[in-house]
């Protein structure tokens, strides 16, 4: 039987409108704007699955359609680069989530230039106490005496980095196993070449050829790995893999669980997961800072800046909207539309245009909040059993170590 009222997913998917729009619609009947029936669970609203609710969602529809003079609309065309940088498929992947979600995903900007924006941000971090990049090389120091002991009895260690960035914060842990001489290979795992090759590059400089780096272009909310490590167990010598989940990449994913999930579906019985994050506090909740040295466009910040200046949207259009939503729980950067916009897509066959109410949000990169318990419970639901966590003596930052679970 169906629920007594409506998820946003349903509503989006039976009457073509976005998640925000369906938000904005909630957020007006709070403010007496409206007229809807909602039910209200936890910090949670829904819309309840009336009749007199069907009718008002109709006329919202009809009514967004309606007023919609094409004259009034103005032309965003992504710029040349746009189809230089990205594939088709990522192409039509971009204007999919516009539709359904009205969200450009945040790991677009680490393509091409963009990884290079990256690079700049962690090393200007590297040089800040108390940063991502400083709290996790503690984090990963203080644990590497537990991963001794975890690894102790194998003769040799891969250190298997997903999202590998730059690579800076796995330098030391690197350094460790190398001195050790227990060091099997450093294979990366990223979405994207430029950032694997950023990360090849500096693997290079700082061990010359000591150390065997592979790279893998994948993408981790749906793409398995295990058969990447297959050949190290055909050996003779016992390989341990430590495999890596540094920097809270999948905090900014719009459903984290994919990922943990595809995780440990190519773990083995013996290999050791390591997680960091970031955790939910007064501080955490305020920051939004990614300026790398460059203070002169305070519109979109640079390393969330590279998808956005490709898809070329003139600045007269929007408005930048960033803060922390208490009922999302995450930290959000997003534009809110300051004129009804369409934007044209062009594909080997054809073109696809969307278009934009004024007032429309699009969310360009997320961080999901997340407490201590919400980490364990992450791991847990995702098939993995938690065997140590350390925090920093502030309680920013969480690393845990983690196998899967056996029955
Ligand atoms: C926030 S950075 C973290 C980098 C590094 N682990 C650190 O702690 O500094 C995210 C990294 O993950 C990669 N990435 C983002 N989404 C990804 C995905 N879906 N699959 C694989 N890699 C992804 C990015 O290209 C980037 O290298």
């Amino acid at each position: 039987m169906a629920a007594h009222y409506f998820t946003k997913q349903e509503i989006t998917d039976t009457y073509g409108v976005s998640v925000p729009t369906v938000t904005n619609w909630i957020r007006s009947t709070k403010n007496g704007k409206l007229d809807l029936e909602l039910f209200e669970q936890g910090s949670k609203t829904y819309v309840i699955r009336s009749a007199k609710n069907v009718e008002i969602i109709k006329r919202l529809v009809d009514e967004g359609k309606k007023y919609r003079p094409r004259h009034s609309f103005k032309e965003i065309t992504p710029r040349d680069e746009f189809y230089n940088t990205y594939t088709e498929g990522q192409v039509y992947d971009i204007v999919v989530n516009l539709e359904k979600y009205r969200e450009v995903d945040c790991e677009l900007n680490y393509f091409d230039g963009g990884a290079e924006n990256w690079d700049k941000y962690v090393q200007r971090l590297a040089t800040e106490d108390s940063s991502n990049i400083t709290e996790t090389v503690k984090l990963l120091g203080m644990s590497t005496q537990f991963l001794d002991e975890l690894a102790g009895e194998y003769d040799k260690v891969n250190i298997i980095d997903i999202g590998v960035g730059n690579a800076m914060p796995v330098r030391g842990l690197i350094e460790h196993y190398l001195e050790s001489k227990k060091l099997g290979r450093y294979v990366g795992l990223d979405i994207s070449r430029e950032m694997l090759d950023i990360a090849g590059r500096n693997i290079k400089q700082w061990f010359g050829g000591t150390v065997q780096y592979d790279a893998y272009e994948l993408d981790i909310k749906r793409e398995r790995f295990g058969h990447l490590l297959a050949e190290d167990y055909l050996k003779d010598e016992r390989v341990a893999n430590i495999v890596l989940f540094l920097g809270g990449t999948s905090n900014n994913f719009r459903d984290p669980d994919e990922a943990f999930r595809t995780i440990s579906e190519s773990l083995r019985k013996d290999d050791i997961f390591i997680y960091t994050s970031k955790l939910d506090t007064d501080n955490t909740r305020s920051s939004i800072d990614f300026s790398a040295g460059d203070a002169s466009n305070t519109l979109m910040d640079p390393i969330v800046r590279f998808v956005f200046d490709l898809l070329n949207i003139d600045e007269k259009l929007y408005e930048v909207d960033k803060g922390y939503d208490e009922e999302l729980r995450q930290r959000y950067l997003r534009i809110r539309l300051t004129s009804a916009v369409t934007m044209t897509f062009e594909f080997g066959r054809g073109k696809q245009v969307l278009e934009f109410n004024k007032g429309d949000r699009i969310l360009f990169w997320r961080a999901w909040h997340m407490t201590p318990k919400d980490v364990y419970e992450r791991l847990e639901r995702n098939g993995f059993y938690m065997l140590n966590a350390n925090q920093n003596p502030d309680r920013q930052y969480v690393l845990t170590v983690s196998q899967i679970k056996q029955d």
